[in-house]
């Protein structure tokens, strides 16, 4: 069979910048139709529970539909790999519904400033598991503290709930992070795609059941609604099914080019992605930016390159795994 090639394999040599801008550019399109997606199906049916499972059964779906494809090899997983699974999925499958709880309260520019603090919980959370960063890295997150308090403060869409869903995801995802170094140390051989698509069927396990205890009782009277809000059945499907698509494709081409690319111009891009969302929703939903939102914002975002800055000091030449590490 034809192997399914991943996408940053394709490229000549690593330094070959128009293909990485091509990689970079189809990923930051994805990750953009998935955020306006997301919101506006979540602004018609505000039960996150349910979205945030029926995205995660499109990619698991879709990942059995290129395995029994042979499109993507199947990873051989034993016993052992199937528990290495249950810590990082569980901190993915409530990263995510926390990640869509913020999605129905606040503006989709908001949720990204906040998510750009993620290097701040990575720092505490690192050194409460026995692992301190140097000093300058510490300082580097002080800017993205500040960007972040002064975006908040002064953001029109301010809303409690979703600001801890928001920070609840930051935590879920480091932790997930930290948890998926440790377990799959040994499972080199698993590439990054076929880790994320086992870690969304596992998050999806998790997911179901207790989505239909927090809300099942709702989603009838909800799916009503909405259609009628939509206007017609097709249009709120469409948003629904839009957002479960793009939130798998972004991922996956994020999985499939994360092994070329090294962990700083990663971080950068991280960084440069969260701008185009920031802008094209700013635009697209016409958020209210007052000034003072505006620099927090831009401070909080520059403070994520500062940090990429200081954490890849001393690293220059190694190369990093960055499986479902993906933030750093
Ligand atoms: C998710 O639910 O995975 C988030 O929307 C992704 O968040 P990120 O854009 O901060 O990676």
């Amino acid at each position: 069979y034809v192997k399914y090639k991943p996408l940053a394999a394709k490229l000549p040599k690593k330094n070959d910048t128009v293909k990485l801008a091509a990689v970079f550019g189809l990923w930051y399109f994805q990750n953009v139709i998935f955020n306006i997606c997301n919101k506006k199906a979540l602004g018609l049916f505000p039960y996150p529970w349910l979205i945030a499972s029926f995205q995660l059964l499109v990619g698991s779906l879709w990942m059995t539909g290129l395995w029994a494809t042979k499109l993507q090899p199947f990873p051989r997983v034993n016993r052992k790999f199937l528990l290495a699974l249950l810590g990082p999925g569980l901190f993915h499958a409530i990263g995510h519904t926390s990640a869509c709880i913020a999605f129905t309260k606040l503006a989709v520019s908001f949720i990204h400033v906040i998510n750009a603090s993620e290097p701040c919980f990575s720092v505490v959370i690192t050194a409460l598991h026995g692992h301190f960063y140097p000093i300058h890295i510490w300082l580097s997150v002080i800017p993205i503290v500040a960007g972040c308090a002064l975006a908040a403060v002064t953001e029109a869409s301010f809303n409690a709930a979703g600001l801890w869903g928001a920070l609840v995801s930051n935590v879920c995802f480091v932790l997930r992070n930290i948890y998926s170094k440790q377990s799959f140390y040994e499972y080199k051989h698993i590439d990054g795609l076929n880790l994320y698509g086992c870690i969304s069927i596992v998050s999806l396990l998790y997911l179901i059941p207790v989505a239909v205890i927090v809300e099942g009782r709702h989603w009838l009277q909800g799916y009503q609604t909405a259609i009628a809000a939509a206007g017609s059945p097709s249009s709120f499907y469409t948003w629904v099914l839009l957002s479960g698509v793009f939130y798998h494709l972004y991922n996956q081409t994020l999985y499939q080019a994360l092994d070329e690319i090294s962990p700083l111009r990663f971080s950068v891009g991280d960084a440069m992605r969260r701008v185009v969302v920031i802008i094209a929703t700013v635009i697209v939903f016409r958020n209210p930016v007052r000034p003072l939102n505006a620099v927090g914002s831009a401070m909080a975002i520059f403070g994520t390159f500062l940090y990429s800055q200081a954490t890849a000091v001393g690293k220059k030449g190694k190369k990093k795994r960055q499986m479902i590490t993906k933030k750093r």
